[in-house]
């Protein structure tokens, strides 16, 4: 529809503003040695949960910060599943939908004991096997800067994991999700590759649905890993290693910086009280911020939301309002964004859609803090 197209031109257009200072995590790095248990329920009581790490950028930014003599420590991923497996897909953002899937007939076979294929491949006509992690392939990499060349084959034969490693490294990402697969360019390609789907067992302490993994490479993903639970390690790139959950180390909480305010105000007012209390009324600017904004507003007593999205009548142009920065957005020529005296708000439940309102209605709002 041309609600959603517009909500994400914008989010694809603001994807590279206000992002360093408007992280959406904080992270608090807990130098005492518990359990994972007792770190779990530690986090829960005084911040928001165990980190999940769910890109590259966090991973790094987890790591940069400064650790003093912690050289591992939890981060909120375990496994008690009792090998129940889920697919996901390399890159992180892009969801499995298995109702999009196209397995070769026959396929996922899952050979051998007890669970070991695990890792995907793509055939020569484009169908979908799954493949033990280990045996070493050709692979795709998928690389979102390159607007000509968007899509990799690597000669090279390396492992699963290698292979993600790999492409992270040098471009962006395994190739990953049906849309990226259906692609002309990889149409052509006609050869037996891995790319990036995989299937394991792991699970994120606050529920998310993060695919992201940065695992070493000695993790093989072929063995039941119930009562074990990951580790960052610092002086190994941040890499993940399996460690027994009954282990005392220390870890790592966070607590998001998104706060819903359930008051009432227009919008000039949400935005006056953002920024005296916090840092600012709250802008969209990649799908994770998404998700969780879309989680929060549903909590709101209001129909809509606010967020920090205005309209200028005199350029014709929606801007995401943000202290340091002024962004545009070329006129719209058709949904539902297109007045004067206007604002971006969010509906706060069903599909989350975004409208413009009048500013002096009063509507709940979302505030940034950093
Ligand atoms: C945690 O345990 C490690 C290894 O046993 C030890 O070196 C470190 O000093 C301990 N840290 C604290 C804060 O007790
Ligand atoms: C790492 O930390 C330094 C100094 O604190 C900072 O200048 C730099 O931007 C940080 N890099 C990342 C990727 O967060
Ligand atoms: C594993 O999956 C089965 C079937 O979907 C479900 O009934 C069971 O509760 C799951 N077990 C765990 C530990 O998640
Ligand atoms: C999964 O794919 C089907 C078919 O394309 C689509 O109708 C459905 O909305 C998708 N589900 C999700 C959760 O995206
Ligand atoms: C995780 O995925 C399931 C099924 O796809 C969905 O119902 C659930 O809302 C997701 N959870 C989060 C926190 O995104
Ligand atoms: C970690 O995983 C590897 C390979 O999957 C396994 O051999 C090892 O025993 C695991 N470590 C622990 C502490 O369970
Ligand atoms: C805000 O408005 C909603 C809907 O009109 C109402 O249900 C709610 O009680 C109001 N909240 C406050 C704090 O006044
Ligand atoms: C917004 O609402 C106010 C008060 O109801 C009204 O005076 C004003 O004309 C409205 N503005 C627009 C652009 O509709």
């Amino acid at each position: 529809t041309a609600k959603m197209q517009w909500s994400l031109i914008l989010l694809c257009l603001m994807a590279q503003c206000c992002f360093m200072d408007c992280q959406l995590y904080q992270f608090h790095y807990i130098n005492e040695n518990k359990t994972w248990t007792e770190a779990q329920q530690y986090c829960r009581e005084k911040h928001t949960d165990l980190v999940t790490v769910t890109n590259m950028k966090d991973m790094k930014r987890l790591i940069n910060i400064s650790a003093g003599e912690m050289k591992e420590t939890w981060i909120g991923l375990y496994d008690q599943t009792y090998g129940n497996r889920t697919w996901y897909w390399s890159l992180p953002g892009v969801e499995f939908n298995e109702s999009e899937s196209n397995w070769d007939p026959g396929e996922p076979t899952d050979r051998g004991n007890p669970i070991s294929e695990n890792c995907g491949f793509l055939n020569t006509n484009l169908e979908w096997g799954d493949t033990g992690c280990k045996p070493l392939r050709y692979f795709l990499c998928y690389d979102a800067t390159d607007e000509t060349n968007k899509y990799h084959l690597i000669k090279e034969k390396k492992s699963w994991q290698e292979a993600q490693s790999y492409c992270r490294e040098k471009h962006t990402d395994l190739i990953s999700g049906t849309k990226q697969i259906e692609d002309e360019e990889v149409k052509n390609l006609k050869i037996t590759a891995y790319f990036g789907l995989f299937r394991d067992t792991w699970r994120w302490s606050d529920g998310s649905n993060s695919s992201f993994r940065h695992w070493n490479d000695e993790l093989s993903n072929v063995k039941y890993n119930s009562g074990q639970c990951a580790m960052t390690v610092f002086d190994d790139e941040g890499r993940w290693k399996n460690e027994s959950c009954d282990e005392r180390k220390p870890f790592i909480c966070y607590d998001d910086n998104i706060i819903l305010i359930k008051e009432n105000k227009t919008w000039e007012d949400a935005l006056s009280y953002c920024r005296h209390h916090y840092h600012d009324l709250v802008t969209i600017t990649n799908l994770d911020k998404l998700r969780l904004i879309e989680e929060k507003a549903k909590k709101a007593s209001t129909l809509f939301i606010w967020m920090g999205l205005r309209y200028n009548r005199l350029t014709d142009m929606w801007f995401w309002i943000c202290k340091e920065m002024i962004s545009y957005k070329s006129r719209t020529s058709e949904g539902q964004m297109n007045d004067c005296g206007m604002s971006g708000a969010m509906e706060a439940k069903g599909q989350h859609r975004w409208f413009q309102r009048n500013d002096t209605e009063e509507l709940n709002f979302i505030c940034f803090k950093n």
